[in-house]
């Protein structure tokens, strides 16, 4: 894993934003897989604002949400495909048929979950996927104790996870008790990772992360210590006390 120390939000987020756009241009027909949450919104702001001014291009772009609550609708403003509508794609210029995030309204949601797999397969797989983290380390919506095999499938939320997203609804029981993830192994096979990390709620999961631990279920983001190609952009309040092996 390397790690990017930067100084706050703002840097992490323009770094984050300076190595999307190399990506795209590196190659037009790229793979992305994207968050939600707090942590890459202003990554976002500055990916509108680059694609205005640069003019980068997202025509031939494909992109892999890594999560969709259960029970909302597209147009619902807190489902994660509202999100990505308000704070990217209506900005850019993708295309509506490369754009892909599971469906909380499957009827079928086994077969949802594998159509899914399907999709990123038939794309060719992720070539770089953003990540957040929990401050119980989860990554996506793979709470602690998911199988490292486990491919998109369907989770119930922790207690913990619902209260940190209760902000983005009008009260805690809105937020939905299920959501759709990619799996843990899903994620892994992505060929590039980025992980942000920003603000002191999250500086216990990064101690944990740079410790000895070796990659366990109890600590899903453990297992980026075995993907080849991770970086992660960290501010200092995140890395409060965290001592980093040389
Ligand atoms: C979001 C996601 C989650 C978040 C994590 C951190 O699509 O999969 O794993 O990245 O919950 O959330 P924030 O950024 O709000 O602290």
């Amino acid at each position: 894993m390397n790690l990017i120390e930067v100084r706050d939000y703002e840097e992490m987020s323009q770094i984050a934003a300076d190595y999307l756009v190399k990506q795209v241009r590196k190659n037009p027909a790229s793979v992305l897989g994207l968050a939600t949450g707090g942590t890459p919104q202003k990554m976002y702001e500055l990916l509108i604002a680059d694609h205005k001014k640069n003019k980068t291009n997202y025509n031939t772009i494909t992109t892999f949400n890594l999560d969709e609550y259960m029970g909302l609708k597209p147009t619902d403003p807190t489902s994660y495909r509202y999100y990505m509508d308000q704070n990217l794609f209506n900005h850019i210029n993708v295309q509506e048929k490369n754009i892909n995030l599971p469906s909380g309204l499957a009827a079928n949601v086994e077969e949802e979950c594998k159509k899914y797999e399907v999709r990123i397969q038939e794309k060719g797989g992720i070539d770089l996927q953003i990540l957040g983290i929990g401050s119980n380390g989860h990554i996506g919506f793979n709470e602690p104790r998911t199988a490292f095999s486990s491919r998109t499938h369907v989770v119930n939320l922790t207690a913990s996870t619902r209260e940190a997203n209760a902000r983005f609804f009008d009260s805690i029981k809105e937020v939905p008790t299920q959501a759709i993830t990619m799996g843990i192994a899903t994620i892994m096979e992505s060929k590039e990772i980025l992980l942000l990390v920003s603000g002191e709620e999250k500086a216990d999961a990064m101690k944990r992360l740079f410790s000895q631990e070796e990659p366990n279920e109890q600590f899903p983001a453990s297992i980026l210590k075995n993907h080849p190609h991770v970086t992660i952009v960290a501010d200092k309040k995140a890395l409060k006390g965290v001592v980093v092996p040389v």
